[in-house]
This record gives C-alpha cells, sequence and structure tokens, in this order.
C-alpha cells in the first residue's frame, strides 16, 4: 500500500521575507496545497536561536503568516501555525537530541556560517537547531519536504535521525524518510551584490535583496544596482555559469518569466545587461509588488491572523499528540 503523503515545511519569523524565500520555498507551498495535505509552520523556536527582540519577534511571526497568506497558501486547505504553539515539537525535539549524534551536528556548515569565528560564544540551540528542524518533520510523520538547497544537509539529517531512531527501536519504517523537494532551476536565488552568496535576510545591505514588502520603486533601485560586469549577455551556458551575478539575475527572469534560459540566452546575448535588468525589473513588479501589498493589508486584522494561527495550533496538535504518544511507547516512557 502506498504511504499518504503529507508536506510540511517550516519558515523562521526573522524579519523581511525575500525573493529567495518566495521562489526558493513559499511558491511551492501553494502549489504543493492543491495535490497534498499540507502543514506550514513559522517556525519561533528556531529563530531564538540567535537572540531576537520579543516584540520583533511577535511581530515578524505576524508578518510571517501574512506572507504565507499573500503568496496563496489558504487556511482551510494547509494547516498554518507557530511552533512554539505546540509543545510537541520540544518533547521530541529532545529526543531527537538523544538519537542523533555529535558528529553528525559538527558536519553542518549553517552551523559554522551562523556561528562565525567565535563558536564558543554561539547558543547552544543554534548548535542542537537541526535536530529541533527533524522533529519539526517527524512529529507529523511528513513525506515531504519543500526548501531551497540551503536547506538539503538539514534534510539529510532528518533523514539519518529518522533511520536511526527506526533502528535504534526496532520499528522498521515507523517514521517515514522524508523526502526534500528543492527547486530544479532556482534552488537558490544569490545576494544582488555577490553571487556568489546565497539572498538573506541577515546580509547587512538591503541592496543585496527584494523584500516581498519592496515597492516598485526600491525594486527598479535594487536591480539597476545589482552587480554585472561591463561585457554583454553571453550566448552560452558555459560562459554564463562563468558570471554567477548575471547568471543569477537570468535564472531569477527565467524562472518568473517561465521560460528556459536557452530561451532567454537566445533573445538577450549581445545587449548590454541594462535591457535585462529593465524587464527583469518589470516582472518582479509584477510579481512581487501585489504580494507586498496583500502582507500590509493582512497584518490591519491582528484578530483574523490570530484565528488563523489557532485553528492551526488545534489540528496540527491534535496529530502532533497522536504521533507522541507512540514515539513515547517505542522509547520506553511512560
Ligand atoms: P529559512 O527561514 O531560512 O528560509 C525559509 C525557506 O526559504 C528558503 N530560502 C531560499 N531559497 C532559495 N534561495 C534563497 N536565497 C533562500 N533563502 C531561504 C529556505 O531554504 C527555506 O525553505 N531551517 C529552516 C526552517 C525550518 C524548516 C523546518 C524547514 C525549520 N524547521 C522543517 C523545513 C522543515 C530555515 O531556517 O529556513
Amino acid at each position: 500500500m502506498e504511504k499518504k503523503k503529507l508536506v510540511f515545511s517550516g519558515v523562521q519569523p526573522t524579519g523581511n521575507l525575500h525573493l529567495g524565500n518566495y521562489l526558493g520555498a513559499l511558491k511551492n507551498f501553494a502549489s504543493l496545497q492543491k495535490e497534498m495535505k499540507c502543514i506550514y509552520c513559522v517556525v519561533d523556536l528556531h529563530a531564538i536561536t540567535v537572540f531576537q527582540k520579543p516584540e520583533e519577534l511577535r511581530k515578524n511571526v505576524f508578518e510571517t503568516v501574512a506572507s504565507f497568506l499573500a503568496t496563496g497558501l489558504d487556511s482551510d486547505k494547509s494547516i498554518i501555525f507557530n511552533q512554539s504553539s505546540v509543545s510537541g515539537h520540544a518533547e521530541l525535539a529532545w529526543i531527537l537530541n538523544c538519537v542523533s549524534r555529535v558528529g553528525w551536528l559538527n558536519r553542518m556548515t549553517q552551523f559554522k556560517d551562523k556561528a562565525g569565528s567565535d563558536k564558543e560564544k554561539a547558543s547552544v540551540g543554534l548548535y542542537i537547531y537541526p535536530n529541533l528542524m527533524a522533529a519539526d518533520i517527524l512529529l507529523y510523520k511528513a513525506t515531504h519536504v519543500p526548501v531551497g538547497a540551503d536547506q538539503k544537509q538539514h534534510l539529510e539529517l532528518s533523514r539519518d535521525i529518522a533511520q536511526k531512531f527506526n533502528n535504534d527501536f526496532d520499528c522498521k519504517d515507523f517514521f517515514p524518510i522524508p523526502e526534500p523537494l528543492i527547486p530544479k532551476n532556482v534552488s537558490r536565488v544569490m545576494s544582488l551584490r555577490d553571487g556568489l552568496k546565497k539572498m538573506s535576510k541577515s546580509e547587512d545591505s538591503d541592496y543585496s535583496r527584494i523584500n516581498l514588502k519592496d515597492s516598485a520603486d526600491e525594486i527598479n533601485k535594487k536591480i539597476k544596482k545589482a552587480k554585472t560586469d561591463s561585457e554583454q549577455i553571453p550566448d552560452n551556458m558555459q560562459t554564463l555559469q562563468k558570471k554567477p551575478e548575471a547568471l543569477n539575475l537570468i535564472n531569477i527572469y527565467s524562472e518568473i518569466s517561465k521560460t528556459n534560459i536557452e530561451s532567454v540566452l537566445r533573445e538577450m546575448s549581445g545587449k548590454e545587461y541594462s535591457f535585462l535588468k529593465t524587464k527583469l525589473t518589470e516582472i518582479i513588479i509584477s510579481e512581487i509588488t501585489p504580494v507586498g501589498k496583500e502582507i500590509q493589508k493582512l497584518l490591519k486584522d491582528k484578530a483574523h491572523l490570530e484565528k488563523i494561527l489557532k485553528k492551526g495550533k488545534e489540528k496540527a496538535n491534535i496529530i502532533a499528540e497522536e504521533n507522541l504518544k507512540n514515539v513515547r511507547e517505542k522509547v520506553g516512557l511512560i
């Protein structure tokens, strides 16, 4: 019998969501809800692995829910809630902390990047963050996880943890081994200032990213300033691959315009980058500014957002408690 498919994914409420979050994750969230049962979580417990001002955190949770809805999630179809409202995430994370291995966590490149040069000063939470991520997914026995490429290593760890739990407690197939769903074309949207760095909320310069709430004017300015070179647009992939900033802009254009890269290159080769930038600006404005306006509108009705979170929490909690009951039993907890 085929296993029931269940999608789970999470987004940190740590400020402005950007075009990378949108193309790498949110856009897929909305299309997946048409085919499968989906659970989407605002992962506030992940956010506090780095200090957050309490007022800012609360505001960002609402903003992330508003972004979910503005990009097409429907709370009647998908379960939408915030992680800390379902205590099972923290409980399962503890149990999985005891399954996961220090050696596995030591290999996580995102911890190394985020902790920076002084790892001694990073929070313990930041170090064990990938175990909490595994708990998020396994708490619901999710089978599919839509994420950008930057989360691939964490997903592999979740698979290892699921497998080890099933082995240790002699319960083959208890946790499904979750499959990552990583977009083929734009799995990693890069910074507009440095084509070798991913577009990120934490990058200092706001010119490095297009935020979902940016106005048409801001998008225009950011794309104008985006780094390129003084040559013309190449006519082949081999040359484009050596120009990470140009490749990034063309990838974004190709994805939003739903045109494959070869056709884009055929249309644009030999032209100045200003030609690409004009077209890219138009297409990003038409895709993103309606989302930004919808976020602003939704944020005016906090009671509505609270209602959605409450409904999601209740539904999520039922699945979580049922699964946790079985986990406790497997582990021998009374
Ligand atoms: P977070 O909040 O950093 O990002 C949310 C989603 O956006 C994707 N993403 C990108 N995709 C393409 N290009 C980019 N530049 C880019 N930047 C971000 C991320 O891959 C992610 O899909 N650890 C996760 C949150 C999480 C989670 C989970 C995800 C917690 N528990 C369980 C899946 C399942 C994170 O920090 O995502």
